[in-house]
């Protein structure tokens, strides 16, 4: 295995037919949505050309593969004990999440997200019929305080981004303790996204909430290999509980909501769970050289912007707001500069005047596209 993760030449990378390599230009480079450029772990590969090979495309069983793999790999990575039985298979984190909260929310409900927070969250709410309340996060970090004060109202649910998109905080032990605390003091149910749990970088720590004392009765995790392992194209995740009571209200899951599961992302989330820790780890390295590499660009060539980078995810959440506000930055790097970021606005009102980068690419992409962006403001 190789010290860093290499990507296609971008001539390759145009052949792709995904949404980052469709939706602009062929002269526009394309640091948007959450894809990454790297190629498929091998043993993932393996498994999905074998699939194909034997024709083997027809329905997913709902079997304990994924399950097994699952836990398995929670027990590596970050010592959690998860019960196989106790994780069930959806088709994606967003229809986990929408199915969820179909179980916990009565029409006009309030549920609760902390933006900014991945835009689908503002669109999961209402599907399942429920009302937006929105606690911003404090700079990175949950707000607690303005938390206790929207969950002392009651509200139907909360949904936690564990780690948080797009601000890539890894939220601490301690912080999920607190919030704990306050979802049991007030009752109020947590699903915690955690599809960026893979994806905390060298130096941070990912706490799953359901590792949490006291989380396991009162919360429910929605997780999938398909954002580390880069297969959000199959359609599979999962939905792990871990006491009788939130077990119960997976339980109340129409079975189709299992059964519509990708068949071959099934396959590859479980050769991805466990076979796929060695690429994974080349991944995370990979990723903190880009993450350094971004530090020092945006040091020399685009002063102006600030942020944080981040402990988790391969997104960089920057603060742009020295453009001026009369334009949408990314409307700015977008015209004249050729680079398609996604706009900050997207992820709630705190957003505006940001705009968030998607650096899992190669060195050679990510220096064209500071260069271009930094342009844009000489
Ligand atoms: C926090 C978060 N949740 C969910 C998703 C999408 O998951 P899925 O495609 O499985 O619905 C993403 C995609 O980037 C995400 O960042």
């Amino acid at each position: 295995m190789t010290a860093e993760l290499t990507v296609p030449a971008l001539a390759d990378l145009r052949l792709r037919q995904s949404v980052k390599w469709r939706t602009f230009p062929a002269d526009v480079l394309p640091l948007f949505v959450a894809e990454m450029d790297y190629l498929l772990a091998s043993p993932i590969a393996a498994v999905l050309t074998e699939a194909v090979a034997r024709g083997d495309v027809g329905y997913s069983t709902p079997g304990r593969e994924l399950g097994k793999a699952f836990a398995g790999f929670a027990g590596r990575q970050w010592g959690w004990s998860v019960d196989p039985a106790h994780v069930t298979q959806v088709t994606d984190v967003g229809v986990g999440v929408v199915e969820l909260l179909r179980r916990l929310v009565r029409p006009g409900d309030p549920v609760v997200i902390s933006p900014p927070v991945y835009p689908p969250f503002f669109d999961w709410v209402p599907e399942a019929g429920g009302r937006v309340v929105e606690v911003p996060l404090a700079g990175t970090k949950l707000d607690l305080p303005a938390l206790e004060a929207a969950f002392a109202a009651h509200p139907a649910a909360y949904i936690l981004c564990n780690p948080h998109n797009p601000v890539g905080r890894v939220h601490t032990r301690d912080e999920l303790l607190e919030l704990v605390r306050l979802s049991r003091l007030y009752h109020v149910p947590i699903i915690s996204d955690e599809i960026h749990g893979a994806l905390v970088l060298p130096g941070a720590t990912f706490t799953p909430l359901l590792s949490v004392p006291g989380a396991a009765e009162v919360a429910l995790a929605v997780v999938a290999a398909s954002k580390a392992f880069n297969l959000a194209g199959l359609k599979c995740a999962a939905v792990v509980s871990a006491s009788p009571r939130m077990a119960r209200v997976v339980d109340g899951l129409v079975a189709e909501v299992t059964e519509r599961t990708g068949h071959l992302g099934v396959l590859a989330s479980v050769a991805a769970f466990t076979e796929g820790d060695a690429w994974l780890s080349t991944l995370l390295t990979t990723l903190a050289a880009r993450r350094d590499q971004l530090a020092s660009l945006l040091a020399a060539q685009l002063p102006g912007l600030s942020w944080v980078p981040p402990e988790a995810t391969y997104l960089a959440w920057l603060d742009a707001s020295a453009l001026g506000r009369d334009a949408e930055p990314r409307d700015r790097f977008l015209t004249e500069g050729r680079v398609a970021l996604e706009p900050g606005t997207r992820f709630g009102a705190a957003g505006s005047g940001y705009v968030r980068l998607n650096f899992a690419t190669s060195p050679e992409i990510l220096a064209e596209a500071v260069a271009r962006m930094a342009r844009v403001l000489g």
